[in-house]
Protein backbone atom coordinates (compact mmCIF):
# COMPACT_ATOMS: atom_id res chain seq x y z
CA UNK A 1 0.00 0.00 0.00
CA UNK A 2 2.68 2.21 0.85
CA UNK A 3 4.59 1.62 -2.32
CA UNK A 4 1.68 2.40 -4.38
CA UNK A 5 1.35 5.56 -2.73
CA UNK A 6 4.62 6.95 -3.57
CA UNK A 7 3.91 6.01 -6.99
CA UNK A 8 0.69 7.20 -7.32
CA UNK A 9 1.62 10.62 -5.60
CA UNK A 10 4.87 10.75 -8.33
CA UNK A 11 2.55 10.58 -10.76
CA UNK A 12 0.25 13.40 -9.56
CA UNK A 13 3.43 15.81 -8.60
CA UNK A 14 4.86 14.98 -12.30
CA UNK A 15 1.20 15.73 -13.93
CA UNK A 16 0.90 18.63 -11.76
CA UNK A 17 4.04 20.44 -12.45
CA UNK A 18 4.11 20.37 -16.20
CA UNK A 19 2.20 22.79 -17.59
CA UNK A 20 2.56 25.54 -14.75
CA UNK A 21 6.42 24.90 -15.69
CA UNK A 22 5.77 25.82 -19.16
CA UNK A 23 3.80 28.54 -18.45
CA UNK A 24 6.48 30.16 -15.96
CA UNK A 25 9.07 29.46 -19.18
CA UNK A 26 7.17 31.69 -21.31
CA UNK A 27 7.31 34.25 -18.70
CA UNK A 28 10.58 33.85 -17.81
CA UNK A 29 11.65 33.89 -21.53
CA UNK A 30 9.72 37.35 -22.17
CA UNK A 31 12.01 38.83 -19.34
CA UNK A 32 14.88 37.45 -21.52
CA UNK A 33 13.46 39.21 -24.47
CA UNK A 34 14.50 42.54 -22.66
CA UNK A 35 18.10 42.17 -23.98
CA UNK A 36 16.84 42.03 -27.64
CA UNK A 37 14.19 44.73 -27.38
CA UNK A 38 16.83 47.53 -28.00
CA UNK A 39 16.74 46.04 -31.42
CA UNK A 40 14.21 43.53 -32.36
CA UNK A 41 10.05 43.95 -32.10
CA UNK A 42 7.57 40.88 -31.99
CA UNK A 43 3.77 40.88 -31.04
CA UNK A 44 0.99 42.39 -32.69
CA UNK A 45 2.07 45.68 -34.75
CA UNK A 46 5.70 44.68 -34.60
CA UNK A 47 7.93 46.98 -36.74
CA UNK A 48 11.52 46.86 -38.25
CA UNK A 49 14.13 48.35 -35.63
CA UNK A 50 17.92 48.19 -35.61
CA UNK A 51 16.79 44.95 -36.53
CA UNK A 52 13.64 42.87 -38.42
CA UNK A 53 10.74 42.27 -36.31
CA UNK A 54 10.75 38.64 -35.47
CA UNK A 55 6.99 37.54 -35.74
CA UNK A 56 6.34 33.63 -37.22
CA UNK A 57 10.25 33.03 -36.32
CA UNK A 58 9.41 29.56 -36.31
CA UNK A 59 9.38 28.07 -40.06
CA UNK A 60 10.72 31.85 -41.47
CA UNK A 61 13.45 32.01 -43.80
CA UNK A 62 16.71 34.13 -42.76
CA UNK A 63 16.38 37.57 -44.47
CA UNK A 64 12.71 37.52 -44.96
CA UNK A 65 11.04 40.38 -42.74
CA UNK A 66 9.38 42.69 -45.03
CA UNK A 67 11.14 45.81 -46.03
CA UNK A 68 14.46 44.96 -43.60
CA UNK A 69 17.68 45.65 -44.66
CA UNK A 70 19.59 42.69 -43.95
CA UNK A 71 23.31 42.21 -44.70
CA UNK A 72 23.98 39.17 -47.53
CA UNK A 73 25.64 37.07 -44.87
CA UNK A 74 22.53 36.97 -43.17
CA UNK A 75 20.03 36.73 -46.09
CA UNK A 76 22.20 34.41 -47.80
CA UNK A 77 22.83 32.28 -44.69
CA UNK A 78 20.01 29.67 -46.00
CA UNK A 79 19.18 29.07 -42.80
CA UNK A 80 15.45 28.03 -41.81
CA UNK A 81 14.67 29.18 -38.18
CA UNK A 82 13.00 26.66 -36.07
CA UNK A 83 14.07 25.62 -32.51
CA UNK A 84 17.45 24.13 -33.06
CA UNK A 85 18.82 26.39 -35.95
CA UNK A 86 17.59 29.46 -32.60
CA UNK A 87 18.97 27.81 -30.20
CA UNK A 88 22.55 27.36 -31.56
CA UNK A 89 22.38 31.04 -33.42
CA UNK A 90 21.33 32.49 -30.15
CA UNK A 91 24.61 30.85 -28.54
CA UNK A 92 26.97 32.64 -30.97
CA UNK A 93 25.48 34.83 -33.40
CA UNK A 94 28.84 35.79 -35.45
CA UNK A 95 29.72 31.90 -35.05
CA UNK A 96 26.73 30.72 -36.45
CA UNK A 97 26.52 33.38 -39.28
CA UNK A 98 29.53 35.05 -40.06
CA UNK A 99 29.27 38.48 -41.21
CA UNK A 100 26.14 38.94 -39.37
CA UNK A 101 25.35 42.85 -38.18
CA UNK A 102 23.40 41.80 -35.38
CA UNK A 103 25.76 43.14 -32.21
CA UNK A 104 25.12 40.66 -29.83
CA UNK A 105 27.35 38.43 -27.87
CA UNK A 106 24.76 35.73 -26.95
CA UNK A 107 23.44 33.86 -24.47
CA UNK A 108 25.15 30.58 -23.35
CA UNK A 109 22.68 29.33 -20.42
CA UNK A 110 20.57 26.70 -21.66
CA UNK A 111 17.67 27.33 -19.33
CA UNK A 112 17.53 30.87 -20.53
CA UNK A 113 17.66 30.05 -24.22
CA UNK A 114 15.14 27.45 -23.73
CA UNK A 115 12.73 29.87 -22.18
CA UNK A 116 13.15 33.16 -25.33
CA UNK A 117 12.50 30.29 -27.71
CA UNK A 118 9.18 29.02 -25.86
CA UNK A 119 8.78 32.99 -25.79
CA UNK A 120 9.28 33.89 -29.38
CA UNK A 121 7.83 31.04 -30.80
CA UNK A 122 4.68 31.28 -29.79
CA UNK A 123 4.12 34.37 -32.16
CA UNK A 124 2.37 33.55 -35.74
CA UNK A 125 3.39 35.59 -38.50
CA UNK A 126 0.71 38.12 -37.77
CA UNK A 127 2.39 38.62 -34.06
CA UNK A 128 -0.56 36.25 -32.60
CA UNK A 129 -0.29 33.98 -30.17
CA UNK A 130 -0.29 30.60 -31.45
CA UNK A 131 -3.92 28.28 -29.77
C1 LIG B 1 22.18 45.52 -30.92
C2 LIG B 1 21.01 45.11 -31.65
C3 LIG B 1 20.53 43.70 -31.54
C4 LIG B 1 20.27 42.96 -30.40
C5 LIG B 1 20.46 43.36 -28.95
C6 LIG B 1 19.72 41.69 -30.86
N1 LIG B 1 19.67 41.65 -32.22
FE1 LIG B 1 18.96 40.14 -33.39
N2 LIG B 1 19.46 41.15 -35.06
C7 LIG B 1 19.99 42.44 -35.10
C8 LIG B 1 20.26 42.83 -36.46
C9 LIG B 1 20.84 44.17 -36.91
C10 LIG B 1 19.88 41.72 -37.27
C11 LIG B 1 20.01 41.60 -38.79
C12 LIG B 1 21.34 40.91 -39.05
C13 LIG B 1 21.88 41.02 -40.45
O1 LIG B 1 21.20 41.46 -41.39
O2 LIG B 1 23.07 40.65 -40.59
C14 LIG B 1 19.38 40.69 -36.35
C15 LIG B 1 18.92 39.43 -36.74
C16 LIG B 1 18.31 38.51 -35.91
C17 LIG B 1 17.72 37.28 -36.33
C18 LIG B 1 17.62 36.76 -37.75
C19 LIG B 1 16.30 37.27 -38.31
C20 LIG B 1 16.00 36.93 -39.74
O3 LIG B 1 14.94 37.39 -40.22
O4 LIG B 1 16.77 36.21 -40.40
C21 LIG B 1 17.22 36.67 -35.21
C22 LIG B 1 16.47 35.35 -35.13
C23 LIG B 1 17.53 37.53 -34.09
N3 LIG B 1 18.21 38.63 -34.54
C24 LIG B 1 17.17 37.25 -32.78
C25 LIG B 1 17.58 38.03 -31.69
C26 LIG B 1 17.24 37.73 -30.31
C27 LIG B 1 16.34 36.59 -29.87
C28 LIG B 1 17.88 38.66 -29.54
C29 LIG B 1 17.89 38.77 -28.02
C30 LIG B 1 18.39 37.62 -27.30
C31 LIG B 1 18.57 39.57 -30.43
N4 LIG B 1 18.37 39.15 -31.72
C32 LIG B 1 19.30 40.68 -30.02
C33 LIG B 1 20.24 43.25 -34.00
C34 LIG B 1 20.15 42.85 -32.67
Amino acid sequence: MKKLTFGTLMILTVAAAAPAAMAQDVAAGKTSFNKCLACHAIGEGAKNKVGPELNGINGRKSGTAPDYSYTDANKNSGITWDEATFKEYIKDPKAKIPGTKMAFAGIKNETEINNLWAYVSQFDKDGKVKQ
